[in-house]
């Protein structure tokens, strides 16, 4: 269909934010999203304004991507906040990280409540500051009882470490003699991983143009769909998401199998 000016009407130029939105096949939104939240650092640089300004950017447009997505029905999000390198990072800086869920958590949860949305977390608490850890299970204690879209904050989380720790706990099953090798499987596995109670990922998007995972999700990314932006994070609207659900949906996921089947 043309429009006055000429335009086909499925062409992106033309479409609104909230025209792209209502385009998307409402049965085929990611049910869940992995995001890898980079660049926050980039984008203040080239501001010429500290890093730590970058980071409260950052934070505030995980507001702006958990509002988008809920609206659009994703069923949970996991947003990788801080991983088990990013404390080779200098200290003054990871205090400044290790301070962002105090500052921003207890504000969003107001909203959170109105949205129904639930928060979670995978990583350990074992290690970060008592104010952190204490913002974080405040913020899941009060959204406990909401079923709708589940944020979960990965933090202080690393999958290798993640794959260690189930590893440890199936190793002293085994040696109790309440598990057999054999009853080994991908299943369990996937059981005793931090993210047992979530679905795999279907979308893993990352911001500011790097192509890599950074020990994020390796078990769960399995067969999920990648999608990468140059875009930083704190830069990442909703057009940005809708349009990596728009590349999402139109790829073909095989599972190892044939096409159409
Ligand atoms: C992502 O932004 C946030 C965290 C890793 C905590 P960065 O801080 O990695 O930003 P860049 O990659 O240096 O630009
Ligand atoms: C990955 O980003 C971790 C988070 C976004 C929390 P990094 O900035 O730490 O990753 P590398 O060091 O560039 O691989
Ligand atoms: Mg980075």
């Amino acid at each position: 269909m043309l429009d006055k000016l000429g335009w086909k009407k499925s062409d992106k130029v033309v479409q609104s934010v909230s025209e792209r939105m209502e385009n998307l096949r409402k049965d085929d939104v990611p049910n869940h999203i992995a995001i890898i939240m980079d660049g926050n650092g980039r984008w203040a640089k080239n501001r010429a304004m500290p890093r730590f300004v970058g980071h409260r950017e950052g934070m505030q447009n995980i507001r702006r991507i958990t509002r988008a997505a809920n609206k659009l029905g994703v069923g949970a999000i996991t947003l990788y906040a801080f991983s088990t390198e990013n404390w080779k990072r200098p200290s003054k800086e990871v205090e400044f990280l290790m301070r962002l869920p105090e500052e921003f958590l207890n504000s969003f949860i107001p909203e959170l409540m109105e949205l129904n949305i639930r928060v979670e977390m995978i990583g350990e608490m074992e290690g970060v500051p008592d104010y952190t850890s204490r913002a974080i299970q405040h913020a899941m204690k009060e959204t406990m009882n909401n079923d709708g879209m589940v944020l979960n904050f990965a933090f202080n989380y690393g999958s290798r470490r993640e794959i260690v720790l189930a590893v440890q706990q199936l190793a002293k099953m085994v040696q109790d003699g309440t598990l057999e090798p054999q009853e080994i499987t991908e299943d369990l596995i996937t059981e005793y991983l931090m993210t047992a109670k979530l679905p795999e990922p279907d979308l893993l998007i990352r911001t500011s143009g790097e192509i890599r995972l950074s020990n994020f999700l390796l078990w769960q990314l399995a067969y999920t769909e990648f999608w990468f932006t140059e875009v930083h994070w704190p830069e990442f609207t909703d057009e940005r998401l809708i349009e990596a659900i728009e590349s999402f949906q139109k790829r073909n996921r095989r599972f190892g199998g044939l096409k159409g089947e």
